[in-house]
């Protein structure tokens, strides 16, 4: 096996479907079954998921009324509601799950606690970190980075509702090339779309392969991270 611990990333608009908003529940079961499939072959999973599909900070921020950093605020709450909905899903599956805040909100869930994380992680239960890196003005891709490094995964996962990383936007422009690998240096030059700047540097930084692939192919996550087989980009 190639892979024994990664740790996923997924937006929060991947968990509201065809609407855009909110949490569909047959996605957020269609994801959890596709995490279970990754538990069941033994590799150890930690998961950040986004906020998007409940509110944006950059978005909420812009009409001049609410700061950036209170619209950061309350995107990082959003990713807590996403990882409780997620925490369900996982445990409906059987899957035994921690969620943890990097906010305090002990009522609903642990704090972060980078050696409490592993040993969830050694024991076998999925980890989903909630609330980004706890600051303003960091995305959850490089609340992702951080995480998977801090829990020395061997991999980050950004899974996406396209195959991979493509030389142009494959939605604007026929011709476009998908890239099955690229290197960091690269990724940043070009401002590639799966990631921000800040997590490829964060990556970059510490060796840590970013595999971008389509979490929407049934199957596609286990395949890549077991079987070495499937599309998929990788930056390294
Ligand atoms: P072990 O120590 O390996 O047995 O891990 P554990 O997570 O099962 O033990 P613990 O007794 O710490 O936690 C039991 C349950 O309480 C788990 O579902 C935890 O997620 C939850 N839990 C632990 N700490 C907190 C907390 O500060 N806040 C909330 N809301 N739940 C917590």
């Amino acid at each position: 096996m190639k892979y024994k611990r990664v740790l996923v990333k997924f937006s929060g608009e991947a968990l509201s479907g065809d609407s855009g908003f909110g949490i569909d529940v047959n996605v957020l079961q269609y994801i959890a079954n596709e995490i279970k499939t990754l538990r069941d072959n033994d590799i150890e999973v930690g998961i950040v998921i986004g906020g998007g599909n409940i509110i944006r900070g950059v978005s909420a921020a812009q009409g001049g009324i609410i700061r950036r950093t209170s619209g950061d605020y309350m995107g990082m709450l959003a990713t807590v509601i996403n990882a409780v909905a997620m925490q369900e899903a996982l445990e409906h599956s059987g899957i035994d799950v921690r969620v943890q805040s990097a906010l305090e909100i002990k009522e609903i869930c642990e704090s972060y606690i980078y050696r409490r994380a592993i040993r969830h992680l050694e024991k076998g239960r999925v980890v989903i970190f909630g609330a980004g890196t706890g600051n303003p003005f960091f995305t959850t891709d490089s609340a992702a980075t951080l995480r998977a490094v801090e829990i020395g995964a061997d991999v980050i996962i950004k899974a996406t509702k396209v195959d991979g990383v493509y030389d142009k936007d494959p939605h604007k422009f026929a011709d476009a090339k998908m890239l099955d690998s690229l290197s960091y240096d690269e990724a940043l030059r070009d401002h590639i779309k799966v990631m921000d700047d800040t997590a490829i540097a964060l990556a970059k930084d510490n060796k840590l392969p970013i595999l971008v692939c389509n979490m929407f192919k049934k199957g596609n996550l286990v395949n890549l991270l077991k079987y070495n087989e499937g599309v998929c980009s990788i930056v390294h």
